[in-house]
C-alpha cells in the first residue's frame, strides 16, 4: 500500500461530493483535494469548504476527455459523484451521459495512467441502490457504469457505494423529514408488501432506506485513502456500517 497524497473529486462541488471532500480535507490536511466540476468552483456558501487550504478547484467536464486536467495523472484516487436522477433534454444530460459515460470516460483514462505507472489507483463511485418508481433507466445506467469499472478497469481498486435517499440535516434541512417518510415506506414494503404474493411485482414502487451522508463519506474516505478492500457496498451494508458507528 502506498501513501495517498492527491485525490480528485469529480463533482466535488455538489451536495454529496462537497461533503465527502470537506470531511476528507479536514481529516487529511496534507493531502491535496482537487475539486473538479464544469463550473470549476468550490461549493458556494460553504464557509468550511472555502477556508480549506488543501482544496483546489479545477474546471473540467468528465464527459469530455479533452478538458481533463493535467493533475489527473498524478492523483492516487478519484471519488466520483457526478450523476443525475432526472434526465435532461440538453446534450450531456441524458441518463447514459450523466450516469454511465461520465464514469466510463474518466475511469478509462485513470486506468491507463495506473497501468503505465504500474500502480493500483483507487476509484470510489457513488452509485445508487434503487431507482424511484418509473425511472428504471436511472439504475440501469448506474449498473452499466459499475459493470465497466468492475470488468474493464483492472488497474483500479473499485469501491462502489449504493446508498438510498441521502440525508444530511445541515446542508439540506428538509432531508431528515423526507428520509423519515422514505424509511416508513421502505419498512412497509419489507414488513408487509414483500410478504404477500404481490410483493415482487410491487417492489419497484417502494424506496430503499435513507442513508446518512456522514456514513457515505466515512466509507468513501476509507476507500479513497486505500484503507479498505474494494467491494460493492449495498445500502444494507451501509446501514450496518451506520449502526456499528453509533
Ligand atoms: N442526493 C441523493 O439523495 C442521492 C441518492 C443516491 C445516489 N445519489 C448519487 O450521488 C451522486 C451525487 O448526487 P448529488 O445530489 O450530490 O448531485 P449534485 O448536487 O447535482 O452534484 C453534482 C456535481 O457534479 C458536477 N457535474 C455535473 N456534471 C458534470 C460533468 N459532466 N463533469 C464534471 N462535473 C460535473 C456538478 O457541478 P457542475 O454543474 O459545475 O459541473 C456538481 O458538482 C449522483 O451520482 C447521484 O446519483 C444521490
Amino acid at each position: 500500500m502506498y501513501k495517498v497524497n492527491k485525490i480528485l473529486f469529480c463533482g466535488g462541488s455538489g451536495y454529496v461530493g462537497n461533503y465527502i471532500m470537506k470531511l476528507s480535507a479536514q481529516q487529511y490536511p496534507n493531502v491535496t483535494h482537487y475539486v473538479m466540476s464544469r463550473r470549476g468552483t468550490l461549493r458556494k456558501g460553504d464557509s468550511i469548504t472555502n477556508n480549506l487550504t488543501n482544496a483546489v478547484p479545477l474546471k473540467a467536464d468528465c464527459q469530455d476527455i479533452e478538458t481533463y486536467p493535467r493533475e489527473l495523472e498524478q492523483c492516487n484516487s478519484i471519488v466520483h459523484t457526478v450523476g443525475t436522477l432526472i434526465e435532461g433534454k440538453k446534450p450531456g444530460t441524458s441518463y447514459k451521459e450523466m450516469n454511465t459515460d461520465s464514469v466510463v470516460k474518466i475511469a478509462t483514462k485513470f486506468n491507463e495512467y495506473a497501468k503505465r505507472q504500474e500502480v493500483k489507483k483507487n476509484f470510489v463511485f457513488i452509485s445508487s441502490e434503487k431507482a424511484p418508481p418509473f425511472l428504471s433507466d436511472y439504475i440501469t445506467t448506474k449498473r452499466d457504469a459499475e459493470d465497466f469499472l468492475l470488468n474493464e478497469c483492472k488497474h483500479l481498486n473499485v469501491h462502489i457505494l449504493r446508498p438510498g435517499f441521502v440525508v444530511q440535516p445541515q446542508d439540506r434541512t428538509w432531508s431528515p423529514m423526507v428520509g423519515c417518510l422514505v424509511n416508513i415506506a421502505a419498512n412497509i414494503n419489507e414488513g408487509i408488501v414483500q410478504k404477500t404474493p404481490l410483493g415482487k411485482p410491487l417492489d419497484f414502487l417502494f424506496p430503499t432506506h435513507a442513508t446518512k451522508l456522514e456514513t457515505i463519506a466515512d466509507v468513501a474516505i476509507e476507500g479513497a485513502h486505500g484503507h479498505i478492500e474494494p467491494k460493492i457496498w449495498t445500502n444494507y451494508m451501509l446501514q450496518n456500517y451506520q449502526a456499528s458507528e453509533k
